[in-house]
């Protein structure tokens, strides 16, 4: 045993530890765990991120002072993810101890993959865009080019929000691996760029008053980015929506090139903002290592709704138990003059359905 256990480690330190293999980025791992927690404390280096192709080690290094950024910009991406499918059968969750951060549920090429891919770029997008304007960074800064005549009312002033430069990082290094001529890494593209191009189609002119007290005698106004919620909503829009594909293949001058097209002719092709995706789905009701489902044994369901988080589709008709729950709250609130509020702890019982 302590042979075996031997050779193993013999073997782990002469070829490092075998590589990782997913149709994901590894370095999304970037995003959970105790990696982000020392983003902050410790300098990035970057041979230590893992699964870096060598344009984005260059990337990584070249602009080292933004990469707390792109992680903090994957993080939002999942934590959306996770908001806009905490009722589903397949709630976006991510593993810790490993660095596939989502196992192999996004190995297939499926609308969850499109709009993980779709919402983790559109992260990093965002992400470096706002420290960008928060001058957390030297190399960019605000967007002093898409000015325009002022309004009735209002000046140019503040910060508007260079989303070129936070897409051209997103671009750079989210999409430097998705360059294989295959049909997933067309997908990737795909999916990444509709991610972005979201953030630029929903740019808003944000507006603050100055003035006494609060009066609005003078308005100055500059292009912001929505709140990320917004940029969920939408891209769950486009996932419920998204486009179904097939794969085809092409001989050219390079060799053999795999390109994606519509499964179906009668309905309208997918613009650049759509997700695509081309297998299909497990319907994720029981655990299956193989294709990532953990099943919605134990999970809590909705026992009125009649949409996906309602116990009969989250439980896959398999039923659930119901428990009750006791959850302390405060109640019976006073506001006191001048100026606070005082509540009582009060004790109220919930039933709690899990599916079985
Ligand atoms: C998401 O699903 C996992 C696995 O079934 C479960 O452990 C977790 O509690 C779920 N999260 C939410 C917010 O429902
Ligand atoms: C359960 O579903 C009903 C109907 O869709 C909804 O009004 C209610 O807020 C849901 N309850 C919870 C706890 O999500």
């Amino acid at each position: 045993m302590v042979c075996v256990l031997g050779v193993l480690v013999l073997l782990l330190l002469v070829n490092g530890p075998a590589p990782v293999r997913t149709s994901y980025p590894i370095w999304w791992s970037l995003a959970v765990g105790h990696q982000y927690s020392s983003l902050a404390s410790q300098p990035i280096l970057c041979s230590s991120i893992p699964g870096l192709v060598p344009k984005q080690l260059r990337f990584c290094r070249n602009y080292v002072e933004i990469m707390p950024s792109v992680a903090q910009g994957v993080k939002i991406g999942i934590q959306e993810c996770q908001h806009q499918f905490r009722g589903r059968r397949w709630n976006c969750t991510t593993v810790n101890d490993n660095l596939a951060i989502f196992g192999p549920v996004l190995d297939r090429a499926t609308r969850e993959s499109a709009f993980v891919h779709a919402i983790a770029s559109a992260g990093v997008a965002f992400a470096v865009t706002r420290a960008c304007a928060e001058g957390s960074a030297t190399i960019c800064g605000c967007d002093n080019r898409r000015k325009g005549p002022p309004g009735e009312g209002w000046k140019w002033g503040g910060c508007s929000e260079d989303v070129d430069f936070g897409n051209m990082v997103s671009r750079e290094f989210a999409d430097a691996r998705e360059n294989r001529p295959d049909a997933r890494s067309a997908m990737n593209r795909h999916n990444n760029e509709a991610g972005r191009t979201s953030i630029a189609d929903h740019m808003y002119l944000k507006c603050k008053c100055h003035g006494l007290s609060g009066s609005c005698e003078v308005k100055t106004c500059w292009w912001s980015q929505p709140d990320f919620r917004v940029i969920g909503d939408y891209m769950k829009d486009k996932y419920d929506s998204a486009s179904e594909m097939v794969v085809e293949k092409h001989r050219e001058s390079r060799g053999w090139v795999e390109t994606l097209r519509p499964r179906f002719t009668y309905f309208k092709p997918p613009t650049e903002t759509d997700l695509v995706y081309y297998e299909t789905s497990p319907n994720f009701c029981e655990p299956n290592p193989e294709t990532g489902s953990f099943g919605t044994r134990d999970r809590a369901c909705n026992l009125t709704s009649h949409g996906i988080d309602g116990c009969d589709l989250l439980c896959c008709g398999r039923g659930h138990n119901t428990r009750t729950e006791a959850r302390k709250e405060k109640c019976h609130c006073i506001f006191h003059w001048c100026c606070y509020v005082s509540c009582q702890e009060c004790t109220r019982i919930y039933d709690v359905h899990t599916c079985k």
